[in-house]
């Protein structure tokens, strides 16, 4: 019997993640197939699984909440972008055997921004959230020019340590949400990096946040419309994008650091939408 190449998410909880269903959808793009499990683990297994798939020939490994810092720390090399976001979301092990480590989210949401027509280029662009989300993706959007760039935060520290973490790559301004309510201009993009989304709930913001033509972008995805898209439809925007493009893009950009094809991500996004019966 063929023995396929061997891929994994790990993470905990990672049970509904859908990872394991993009990659083999990826994957029949080139007429082939690959065996990619959800693995949950405890943070103390964590090192040692991970050198033991690799030893086992296992090919590469995505890497999910809440083991992407301890991925960072397990990687031997790892990628510039990853030293930027200081995180791993992605592991396989280089021509010289050592584990290298990769994170794929800020370009992943780039693409899918970029695909979506609404690249931060030249736009005002607010950042939600100063967590490990919000950091994988920052440098990313400093990178992509906006004419503006702010981060908020519920803890307003936080937010400015992330902005001080990224001085030398370019401004970024930094506010509370209550501050964000005196600002006299709007944001073309707003984009949502907190975990509140997960519990159904939306960051305390202000009513007018949003420039006439504003998107709203929510990192998290579901079969139904995140709070925060709803508060954003709410406010009358109405470009409203959840985050499930950037899941399959940061897939995609996985897929071809292990194995050097670039799937097409949108015939794969829109059989996930339809087997999630989004409407
Ligand atoms: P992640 O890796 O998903 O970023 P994290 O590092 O725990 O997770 O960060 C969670 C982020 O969501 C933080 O910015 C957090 O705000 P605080 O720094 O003030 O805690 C934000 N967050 C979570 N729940 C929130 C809520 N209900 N309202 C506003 N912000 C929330």
């Amino acid at each position: 019997m063929k023995m396929l190449d061997r891929y994994a998410v790990i993470g905990n909880p990672v049970r509904h993640s859908r990872s394991p269903r993009i990659h083999q959808l990826f994957a029949a793009q080139f007429g082939s197939e690959v065996d990619y499990q959800a693995v949950q683990l405890e943070q103390r297994e964590l090192a040692s699984w991970v050198l033991d798939f690799f030893r086992d020939s296992g090919k590469g490994l995505n890497v999910t909440v809440p083991f992407k810092q301890q991925a960072y720390d397990l990687a031997e090399v790892r990628s510039e972008r990853a030293q930027r976001a200081g995180a791993v979301n992605t592991l396989l092990t280089g021509k010289d055997g050592r584990l290298y480590g990769d994170t794929t989210d800020g370009v992943g949401l780039l693409r899918d921004l970029q695909r979506q027509g609404c690249s931060p280029e030249g736009r005002s662009v607010l950042l939600l959230g100063a967590g490990g989300a919000a950091r994988s993706v920052l440098g990313p959007l400093v990178d992509s020019r906006p004419n503006r760039l702010a981060i908020a935060n519920r803890t307003v520290a936080k937010a400015a340590e992330l902005a001080e973490l990224m001085a030398d790559s370019g401004v970024i301004q930094v506010f509370s949400y209550e501050q964000l309510a005196a600002q006299s201009t709007g944001w073309d993009l707003v984009i949502n990096a907190t975990s509140a989304s997960l519990g159904q709930q939306v960051p305390d913001l202000p009513g007018k946040l949003w420039t006439d033509h504003g998107v709203a972008y929510d990192m998290v995805y579901g079969s139904e419309p995140t709070a925060f898209l709803r508060f954003a439809a709410d406010q009358g925007v109405v470009s409203c994008i959840d985050g499930l493009g950037m899941l399959v893009e940061q897939a995609a950009e996985s897929f071809f650091l292990w194995r050097g094809q670039r799937p097409v991500v949108e015939p794969v996004i829109a059989r996930l939408r339809q087997e999630m019966h989004v409407p």
